[in-house]
């Protein structure tokens, strides 16, 4: 219950005790929360307590809201390894989530400077140029621009839905790609104004941003990637070994 006398405002302790009712798991992910009118009544306070409470936790990433639905609990940030090449696919399927993506654009652009560099190509080379939305349980949790050697994927665009299928899966299994490493950057920045929408989240929330070069077996560089993660959803984990 609320306490009048606490140094703490009220909108403090409601956060509070949300927060502990999802450590306790009594409020799960994904399920919907008690209406602001019900936490008003519950705690004899203002809507308006209640919904500063709530914009705090939203913000925070702790819940989210479905437009016409209501406030729900998020999941727990998703923990990945960085030591394995893997997919976006591969890395949810493991730990049974359902992921998918919203393809934003497709299709074969001339390499510009910085693309040429990264693919060690020459400039104005062909590239497939895939920009995706990619969700995990329908809710965004990254944005990817991928940029892949057209000469090594010929017709790779007219032949798959993007939306559908796994990129990994397909340069592998209709390609023969046999990608080896990746060399990877991270960078912890703001959401700027056009991500911020594809990932639901307010412009300047924290995101990480990193840039990937993945290569084939005999060091050619086939992709390049420039992705946007939600910082409240992610956690990034590495095993490192004294040499
Ligand atoms: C990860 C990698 C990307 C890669 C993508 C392929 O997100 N960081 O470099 O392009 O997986 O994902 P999928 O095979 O699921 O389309």
């Amino acid at each position: 219950m609320l306490r009048e006398d606490s140094s703490k405002p009220l909108y403090e302790q409601i956060k509070e005790y949300i927060l502990y009712k999802i450590q306790t798991g009594e409020f799960a992910p994904n399920t919907r929360l008690p209406s602001e009118r019900n936490f008003a009544k519950q705690f004899g306070v203002s809507r308006l307590t209640v919904s500063k409470a709530l914009k705090e936790l939203i913000q925070a990433g702790r819940l989210y809201v479905q437009i016409g639905k209501g406030t729900y609990i998020s999941e727990d940030s998703i923990d990945l390894q960085l030591e394995t090449l893997t997919s976006f696919t591969e890395e949810m399927t493991d730990r049974q989530q359902n992921p998918t993506s919203r393809v934003l654009q497709a299709e074969l652009v001339l390499a510009d400077e910085n693309i040429a560099h990264h693919l060690k190509l020459p400039i104005a080379v062909s590239v497939v140029l895939l920009r995706r939305v990619r969700l995990v349980n329908k809710r965004p949790i990254a944005l990817e621009e991928s940029s892949i050697v057209a000469s090594i994927c010929p017709n790779i665009l007219t032949n798959h839905d993007f939306s559908q299928e796994s990129l990994y899966a397909v340069l592998r299994e209709k390609y023969n790609v046999m990608m080896t490493y990746a060399e990877q950057s991270f960078e912890a920045r703001a959401a700027t104004e056009k991500e911020a929408p594809y990932l639901e989240i307010a412009t300047g929330n924290p995101v990480l941003s990193i840039n990937r070069v993945t290569y084939t077996q005999d060091n050619k560089p086939f992709e390049y990637v420039k992705s946007v993660y939600r910082g409240d959803r992610y956690k990034f984990r590495a095993i490192l070994r004294r040499i």
